[in-house]
């Protein structure tokens, strides 16, 4: 017996990334803040499958699909021995080991393009930011969800695995799979570490890393000038940019719905709501709009074509999920989901003159006028007063 190379550098570097990818990516799905980490880790994740596809081609002997090519039928039957008790020892991948790499790289990617997917819809951020809206992605982000758990079984019961195999041939596999060595045969054919490798992965990384700061960095830091500048009071050029696709606009509905309040974007309202409205267009509010049939017809498809039906923001999806199947709102302040979202809301906030009524949208969501309401975008405006107010000076002892 000899202490033998079984496991490359960059298999072990491949794997460790992977699991502490997984691991990170799983304590960060929730909550906002963590939301850009969340999305690197499931970049760096699928950058090391795409590493770890090549590397099974023409990485050192262990690391090859081709050492441990097994059918699921010697899997099932390696997994009977185990049972048993009376496996025998690979000192490569086992059979049954080899499947549960398989499926972790297979779900690794279906997790990493449900997710691309989902951040396009979701948060109109990525690669595939304006792909598909926030109503088609809903599915996808449940897919996404479950083959997370999925997953964790599966590597779950790889741990089991190797537990059980460790206590059967008294080694520890966990450690071989930091130092790379273990006790062979003499025969057994060793790992070669070879430079041109080390650069490969380099540039796997760099390609994915390059990925990440082009799409994520960026909005990390439009929201961060955000923060600042809502932090140092000097809100006035507060300006966030709606990332992802532009929503659609019309020039004639804004000139018409926008002359005696800001308009509404059509994304707020169900179809039927605003057929509703433009039927009794003549008593909207208490005023006759007195638009003439084909400006009416004309409006009422720009409306319909964007409704909250369509789904095409978060909002729309949200809004219209929470109007019940029977009711027919005309206003988008008494929509479940908008009560719902502003209740906290204090009455010193809705007092303040900059906003002076719930129809302000634009008072605190500065994209209210292009439609998005994206979360980033919204921000309550401090009561002139409390800005002008005297700065209190440190009084010395
Ligand atoms: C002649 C002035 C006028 C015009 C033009 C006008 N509106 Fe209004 N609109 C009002 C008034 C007044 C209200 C009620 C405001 C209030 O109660 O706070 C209102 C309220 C609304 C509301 C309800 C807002 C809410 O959620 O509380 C919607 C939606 C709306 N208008 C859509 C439209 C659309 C669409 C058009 C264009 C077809 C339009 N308005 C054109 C006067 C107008
Ligand atoms: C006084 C400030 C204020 C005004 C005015 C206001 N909102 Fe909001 N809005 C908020 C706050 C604060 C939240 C965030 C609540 C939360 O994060 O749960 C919010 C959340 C929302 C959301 C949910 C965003 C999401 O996460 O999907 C929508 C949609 C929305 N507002 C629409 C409107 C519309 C439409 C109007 C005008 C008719 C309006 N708001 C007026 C403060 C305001």
């Amino acid at each position: 017996m000899q202490r033998t190379l079984i496991w490359d550098l960059p298999t072990r570097l491949f794997h460790w990334t992977l699991a502490l990818s997984f691991v990170g990516a799983w304590l960060t799905s929730e909550g906002d803040q963590w939301h850009s980490i969340h999305v690197f880790l499931g970049y760096l994740a699928l950058g090391m499958v795409s590493f770890r596809l090549v590397w099974g081609l023409m990485g050192s002997h262990f690391s090859r699909f081709s050492s441990f090519w097994f059918s699921p039928k010697e899997a099932l039957s390696y997994l009977s021995e185990v049972m048993a008790g009376h496996a025998k020892r690979h000192v490569g991948h086992n059979p049954t080991g080899s499947w549960a790499i398989y499926i972790l790289l297979a779900l690794t990617v279906l997790l990493g393009v449900t997710g691309i997917l989902t951040l396009g819809g979701d948060e109109q951020q990525g690669v595939a930011a304006g792909w598909l809206n926030f109503g088609q992605i809903q599915t996808l982000k449940k897919l996404h969800e479950l083959t997370a758990i999925v997953m964790l079984l599966v590597v779950m019961g790889h741990l089991a695995g190797v537990v059980v195999e460790s206590v059967q041939h008294q080694e520890n596999l966990a450690r071989s799979m930091l130092t790379g060595f273990k006790m062979t045969e003499d025969s057994t054919p060793v790992a070669q570490s070879r430079g041109r490798v080390a650069l490969l992965m380099a540039l796997v990384m760099a390609v994915f890393s390059g990925w990440w700061f082009y799409y994520a960095i960026d909005e990390q830091m439009d929201s961060m000038s955000w923060y600042s500048k809502l932090e140092s009071g000097s809100d006035d050029e507060l300006h966030v940019k709606f990332i992802g696709k532009q929503l659609p606009d019309n020039k004639q509905w804004r000139d018409e719905c926008g002359s005696c309040h800001a308009v509404f974007y059509p994304a707020l309202l169900p179809s039927r709501s605003w057929k509703k409205m433009m039927a009794e267009q003549d008593q909207h509010f208490g005023s006759d709009l007195g638009l003439d049939g084909p400006t009416a017809a004309a409006l009422l498809k720009f409306l319909t074509d964007n409704s909250a039906d369509q789904q095409i923001t978060e909002a729309a999806f949200k809004i219209g999920q929470s109007i019940p199947k029977n009711a027919t709102p005309l206003r988008i302040t008494e929509t479940p989901y908008w009560l719902k979202k502003h209740h906290e809301i204090t009455a010193a906030d809705w007092a303040n003159p900059l906003v002076k009524s719930k129809n302000n949208c634009a008072a605190c969501h500065t994209d209210a006028d292009a439609g998005s309401f994206e979360d980033a975008a919204m921000r309550i405006p401090k009561p002139p007063q409390a800005a002008s107010a005297p700065v209190p000076t440190k009084v010395k002892p």
